[in-house]
């Protein structure tokens, strides 16, 4: 997820897409760049780190493009900093999103003599249009994009003339209208200082401003009727998109994270006979989910293993075993010591990542990024979803078998569309200050997922437990003071956890259960059911975090907690 702004007006335009930049740097900093038009030259100024690093100096025009990025294809580095022109410095590109198809197309015009200056998949954009070009810088967009695969939005500025065109194809962009003034930009928390009237592009759609206006078209040419809206956030808000919280716009944003997910491919270097996954936190419980996935689909032996543990004992390592570290910062202090000490020991080490280029992605032998974007949020909730995602990737990789599930990511949307529902649980269980979670098989470490998230952001004691395990001591817990969130989905081992409900009714206990449609046996042994759509087992685990991250959401918001920024607690933990 990157940040794309662009300006065409009659004021300098480094400054204000600097300014821009500023307010977009929340959906990606590792490097930023601009480039500004005047006297029919482009001028480019870029660098690896935060847009901060471009305020050195100015460039000069009032037409201009800029990027904050977050690095998907290629390491962050000055090289790979946007914008990118062409060889002739006539065209200038910003992107945003995914070119899947980028290294054939760089194949090609690599044949054509063309000469890459960057690692990144955004390159292509900007050389295929200077071949199209004939004239019309829309045209030349619009036929480069039908040789686009993926998702993208991307602004072109060209050193000649007084436009700048837009496109949106899977990832956002608006359109700020000014006066004798207009903009485009990922998001409008980057114009909404300039100005409140914005056009939404949809997806196919290529936005061409001029300082007098703007002119929209389909892919195909064809005019495109437009409203122009008024936005009435605030900055903060613009930022979180009109979510009161980041955490709550990142738990939105997950089914758009599984398709970015699944439009990558992934395969391995080294071939192993045992995995060992070493995390901390949320991406520990990610990665017990890991081994069951990956134990069930490919049958190959899994330890999961706490890193702080890990990093202290003697590993009893045996050849053939590959280390699997699981970060969303990739900075995690216990997690990079666990991949340090398998590397001192000659194993193999793997990394499942979110932050390209962090500290554990470039030490691992082998780095999967995972495709959640920046996580702003403390308690993670769309990183998980990613981690589990690209675990069933790699489960089915090692079973050398397809993953293509149809249907997910709106599956996923069908459980955020429960949200009422459990913000009225929320309501109604928010005053007790003990929980207990329970769940059986992939469900249980959904059990101490959703426990967590519960006390990181509302502060609310909650402990999670195998069904199963209640009859050896923490039924003793049970009581009308402490209700228990039951993980109850129809699987394999659903009666077993029933009957655990059952035993917990049978000592006063409440119970809200987390259960599958259509089930009604479960609703007459529970205080409260969360119905979640029919998935095959494998499945459940994406689908049932999700009523968990809400709970404890609504539960913290009501409590009027500090949501995306708990006490006590940090984003990425780099000290022990
Ligand atoms: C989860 O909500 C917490 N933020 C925390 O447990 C986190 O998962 C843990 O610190 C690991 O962080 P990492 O994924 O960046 O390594």
């Amino acid at each position: 997820m990157c940040g794309i702004i662009g300006y065409l007006g009659h004021k300098e335009a480094y400054p204000l897409l600097l300014a821009g930049l500023q307010q977009l740097e929340y959906r990606g900093y590792d490097s930023a760049g601009i480039c500004t038009s005047s006297d029919n030259t482009l001028h480019v100024h870029k660098l690896q780190g935060r847009v901060q690093n471009l305020t050195a100096m100015s460039l000069p025009g009032t037409r201009g493009i800029g990027h904050t990025r977050w690095s998907t294809h290629g390491r962050p580095s000055d090289r790979n900093a946007h914008p990118f022109a062409d060889g002739k410095n006539q065209f200038s590109v910003v992107h945003n999103g995914i070119i899947e198809n980028y290294l054939e197309l760089k194949e090609e015009l690599r044949k054509e003599g063309v000469q890459f200056s960057s690692d990144t998949d955004s390159e292509v954009i900007v050389h295929l249009i200077a071949q199209n070009y004939q004239g019309d810088l829309r045209q030349a967009v619009l036929d480069t994009i039908k040789r686009l695969q993926g998702a993208y939005a991307f602004c072109v500025l060209k050193n000649d003339r007084e436009e700048i065109i837009g496109v949106r194809n899977g990832s956002p962009l608006v359109v700020g209208i000014g006066v004798q003034e207009n903009f485009l930009a990922s998001d409008v928390s980057a114009v909404i200082e300039h100005t409140r009237n914005v056009i939404y592009l949809n997806d196919f759609e290529c936005a061409r401003i001029t300082r007098e206006g703007v002119d929209i078209r389909t892919f195909q040419g064809e005019p495109c009727p437009f409203n122009v809206k008024e936005v009435n956030w605030n900055l903060e808000q613009a930022q979180k998109q009109g979510y009161k919280h980041f955490m709550l716009k990142e738990i939105y944003e997950q089914p758009q994270v599984v398709e970015d997910s699944l439009r990558q491919s992934l395969s391995l270097k080294t071939k192993f006979s045992r995995l060992i996954i070493v995390a901390c936190g949320t991406a520990f419980y990610a990665g017990l989910v890991g081994k069951y996935l990956i134990e069930t689909v490919a049958k190959i032996p899994v330890t999961v293993e706490i890193a702080s543990e890990f990093r202290y004992k003697e590993p009893l390592f045996s050849a053939q075993e590959l280390v699997l570290a699981i970060s969303q910062s990739g900075e995690t202090a216990d997690t990079l010591a666990a991949v340090r000490l398998a590397k001192q020991q000659g194993i193999g080490t793997l990394g499942l990542i979110n932050v390209v280029d962090s500290t554990i992605a470039r030490e691992v032998d082998q780095v999967i990024y995972t495709r959640a974007g920046p996580e702003i949020g403390v308690a993670s909730t769309k990183a998980f979803t990613a981690q589990l995602l690209t675990l069933y990737q790699l489960a089915f990789y090692l079973a050398g078998k397809d993953f293509k599930p149809l249907h997910l990511a709106d599956q996923l949307r069908a459980v955020l569309s429960l949200n009422d529902q459990i913000k009225d649980l929320a309501q109604k269980y928010f005053h007790y200050q003990n929980f207990l979670y329970i769940g059986r098989n992939s469900q249980y470490p959904l059990a101490l997922e959703g426990a967590l998230k519960l006390k990181e952001i509302s502060y609310i004691h909650a402990e999670a437990y195998p069904a199963g395990e209640l009859k050896h001591g923490p039924l003793a817990l049970v009581s009308e003071e402490t209700p228990t969130v039951a993980l109850c989905l129809q699987d394999s081992v659903y009666q077993k956890t029933f009957s655990n409900i059952q035993e917990i009714k049978a000592r006063g206990g409440k119970v809200i259960a987390i259960a599958t449609e259509e089930d009604e046996k479960i609703r007459s042994i529970s205080d409260d059911v969360i119905y979640l759509p029919k998935v095959e087992e494998l499945f459940l685990p994406l689908l049932a975090v999700i009523p968990l991250q809400l709970f404890a959401y609504h539960i913290a918001d009501i409590k009027e907690c500090d949501v995306d920024k708990p006490r006590n607690l940090a984003k990425s933990v780099t000290v022990e």
